[in-house]
Order: C-alpha cells, then sequence, then structure tokens
C-alpha cells in the first residue's frame, strides 16, 4: 500500500506529464500552421511519449494499491514566434520536468517508499535524455536560423521520428 504523500505527490506528476504532452501537442500544431511538417511531427511524438510517462505512473499508483485522482489540465500557448522561440520553451519545461522528478525522489526517500524510489529512476534517466535530444535541436536551429535551406534539411531530419513507446519492445 502506498502512503498518501507520496500518492499525492504521483497524482500531481500525472497531471504534469499530461500537461507537457498537451503542450507538445500545441507546439505540433502551431508547427503545422506555419508549414513545417517535421517539426510538426517530432513535437506530436514528444506528446505522445509524455502520455506514455503519464500512463506509466497511472499504472504504479493502480499496482500499489493507490487511487488515481485526475485533476483539470492547465491550456498551454498556442503560438509562438518562431521555432528558437518554441524549443528554448521546451528545454525550460524538460528542465522543470526534471525539478519536479527529483522533488518526487526526494519525497519517497523521505517517506521510506524504496519501491516507488526504484520506480522513479527510469524517469530520472529519461530527463537526461529528453533534455539532450531538445537541446541538441535548439543548439542546430540556433546555428542554421530560423529561415532557409539549413531550416528545410532540420524539417527533413526532424520529420523522421517516431515516438520511442511506439518501437520500444517493453
Ligand atoms: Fe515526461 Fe518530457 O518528461
Amino acid at each position: 500500500m502506498i502512503n498518501q504523500k507520496v500518492e499525492t505527490a504521483l497524482n500531481e506528476q500525472v497531471n504534469a506529464e499530461i500537461y507537457s504532452s498537451y503542450l507538445y501537442l500545441s507546439m505540433s500544431s502551431y508547427f503545422s500552421s506555419i508549414n513545417l511538417s517535421g517539426f510538426a511531427q517530432w513535437m506530436k511524438s514528444q506528446a505522445l511519449e509524455e502520455m506514455v510517462h503519464a500512463m506509466k505512473i497511472y499504472d504504479y499508483i493502480n499496482e500499489r494499491g493507490g487511487r488515481v485522482l485526475l485533476t483539470a489540465i492547465d491550456a498551454p500557448p498556442t503560438s509562438w514566434d518562431n521555432p528558437v522561440v518554441v524549443f528554448s520553451e521546451t528545454l525550460a519545461h524538460e528542465q522543470k520536468v526534471t525539478g519536479l522528478i527529483n522533488n518526487l525522489v526526494d519525497i519517497a526517500i523521505a517517506e521510506k517508499d524504496h519501491a516507488t524510489n526504484i520506480f522513479l529512476q527510469w524517469f530520472v534517466s529519461e530527463q537526461v535524455e529528453e533534455e539532450a535530444s531538445v537541446d541538441e535541436v535548439l543548439q542546430k536551429l540556433k546555428m542554421v536560423g530560423d529561415q532557409g535551406h539549413g531550416l528545410f534539411m532540420m524539417d527533413r531530419e526532424l520529420g523522421a521520428r517516431t515516438p520511442a513507446a511506439l518501437t520500444a519492445s517493453e
């Protein structure tokens, strides 16, 4: 059985992961609106992966005999000035999520909930990957600028992404 403090914190993280999905889907829609279909595909894949993160926690709470309580999801922004701004905000958002995950680990340790601590280690590693992959796109975008041949090439490259959740064997 999971204790109340851990259960509440995990429920808040379910909300945060669904908000992340909502945010990235909104970014995907923005990219579609400016005809960058590869960037849109990359963000749609990111949105799907965030829902998978939410479901992992959802399933874990249930597995531990807890109760998932779904709450309102904030509306995400709907427009941005340019692709560099989108990826700057994405990196800042992922850094915030990393902080939330680290805080969850702190709670699990303080509550001596070893199972939750182990469960969260996947998310700790995932955040390292997420920040790195977003930063890689951001740095490339800063190099090529917001238009021209470089942006077209990046759009083609990013369009090849499929959600890891749909190709992974787990
Ligand atoms: Fe679920 Fe992008 O962190």
